[in-house]
Order: C-alpha cells, then sequence, then structure tokens
C-alpha cells in the first residue's frame, strides 16, 4: 500500500503497438515510476502472465513453420492464455486495488487477427468478450511508429523476432492501421504516442499521461455492466 488513498478497485491499464515500438522498455519504466509515486502495480503481459498463457505464448512464437498455425488456431490460443490470464492474474489484482500494466491485450487481438490475420472483428469481439470475461482496458496506450522504423529496429537483434515479427510489411502495415483505427474509434480510451523519437522523450509523455490520468477523479468502478 503506498502513499496515495486505495482506491476500492485497481485501475486496468494496456500498452500497445507494432514490432519494435519500444512497448516493453517503456512499460518496465512505466511500473517503476508509479511504484515510487506509491502505487501498488502489477507489470504483466500478453500472451502470458501466468505459467499456462507462458505455455501458450511460447506454442505461438515458436510453432514449427512446417505446420502452419491457421489463423483461428491462433486465436483461440491467445484467448484462451487470456481467459487463463485475466482470471488468475488480472482480475484478483484489480481486486486488491492494484494498477495493472500489460504489455498488450485486447486491443492487439483486434489488429493482429483482425485487421491483419483478416478475421472477422466482429467475432473476435464477441469471442473476446467471453475470454476476458467482460474486462476491458481502464486506459490503453498505443506507441506508434512507421513499420520500416520498428522493422529495422527488431531486424537488428534477430534474436528477439518471433514467428509473427517474421510476417511480411504488409502484414505489419495493416496491424497499425489496424490500432489507429481502434483509437480513432474509442479516443476516450485509446491514447496514440509517437514512438519514433527518442525514448526519453516518449518516456517523458507516457508518465505525464499515466500519472495525470490516475490522480482524475472517477467513479470507483469501471466494468462494463
Ligand atoms: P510481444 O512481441 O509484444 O511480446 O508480443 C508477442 C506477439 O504476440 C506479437 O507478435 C503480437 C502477438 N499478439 C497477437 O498476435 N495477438 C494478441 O492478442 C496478442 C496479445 C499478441
Amino acid at each position: 500500500m503506498g502513499t496515495h488513498k486505495q482506491r476500492t478497485r485497481g485501475l486496468f491499464i494496456t500498452l500497445e503497438g507494432v514490432e519494435g515500438s519500444g512497448k516493453s522498455t517503456q512499460i518496465s519504466h512505466l511500473a517503476k515510476v508509479l511504484t515510487t509515486a506509491g502505487y501498488r502495480v502489477l507489470h504483466t503481459r500478453e500472451p502470458g502472465g501466468t505459467a499456462t498463457a507462458e505455455a501458450i505464448r511460447h506454442i505461438l512464437l515458436t510453432a514449427s513453420s512446417k505446420e502452419r498455425v491457421t489463423p483461428q488456431a491462433e486465436a483461440l490460443l491467445i484467448l484462451a492464455a487470456r481467459s487463463q490470464h485475466v482470471t488468475h492474474l488480472i482480475e484478483p489484482a484489480l481486486q486488491h486495488g492494484t494498477v495493472v500494466l500489460c504489455d498488450r491485450f485486447s486491443d492487439s487481438t483486434l489488429a493482429y487477427q483482425g485487421f491483419a490475420r483478416g478475421l472477422d472483428l466482429a467475432w473476435l469481439r464477441d469471442a473476446n468478450d467471453v475470454a476476458a470475461n467482460g474486462l476491458r482496458p481502464d486506459l490503453t496506450l498505443v506507441l506508434d511508429l512507421p513499420i520500416a522504423v520498428g522493422l529495422a529496429r527488431r531486424r537488428t537483434d534477430p534474436s528477439q523476432q518471433n514467428r509473427l515479427d517474421r510476417e511480411t510489411e504488409r502484414f505489419h502495415r495493416n496491424v497499425r492501421r489496424g490500432f489507429l483505427a481502434l483509437a480513432a474509434k474509442e479516443p476516450g480510451r485509446i491514447k496514440i504516442v509517437d514512438a519514433n523519437r527518442p525514448p526519453q522523450k516518449v518516456r517523458d509523455e507516457l508518465t505525464a499521461i499515466v500519472l495525470g490520468w490516475l490522480k482524475k477523479p472517477r467513479r470507483s468502478s469501471r466494468r462494463p455492466s
């Protein structure tokens, strides 16, 4: 418990972005800043976060190219991992008043499996609601940058590349288009942050947005009914 008055229910913040946007470094920094500011923080990621969900992540990111993972199998595995993660880690943390910082969540499913893989968005939304048990992020930050810049960053370190990183440039352009379209539809929840800048500048903007947003007065429950 920190210096801030603990709210009944925690807040759920997600970070999203295309490959090479620097998301993971930025979220680690944000977790430190919030902890120092007195918030109880859980830093987690998707797919993953629990033992079963991390095992599913391993399958998703390392599956052999000899047996193509179908878009449907990919989506269902991601949603299975989300169900484990929400039930066993995220929901209990929110119930304890923790600020949950999650590296990717449902918007990635819409951007990657919907906009890029071409699965039906309405079906994905419904299936996601089942997997997430109706949980939606309170705030989402999309780290945006041109695909060529993000992929070039990843290519300098091939050991960091996973099965999805190796998709075509067109695929990644569609992912980016997806995130921008989702943000345009929900400007209240989804904020776009320009990640094509020195990391320190991105850090400062993210910190300012999140701290400013956490201090805003709000009703105690943000669960959709
Ligand atoms: P990461 O590289 O940011 O750790 O994410 C792992 C990969 O999983 C990344 O290539 C995006 C992909 N992914 C999806 O395709 N759909 C999803 O819903 C999530 C959460 C991740």
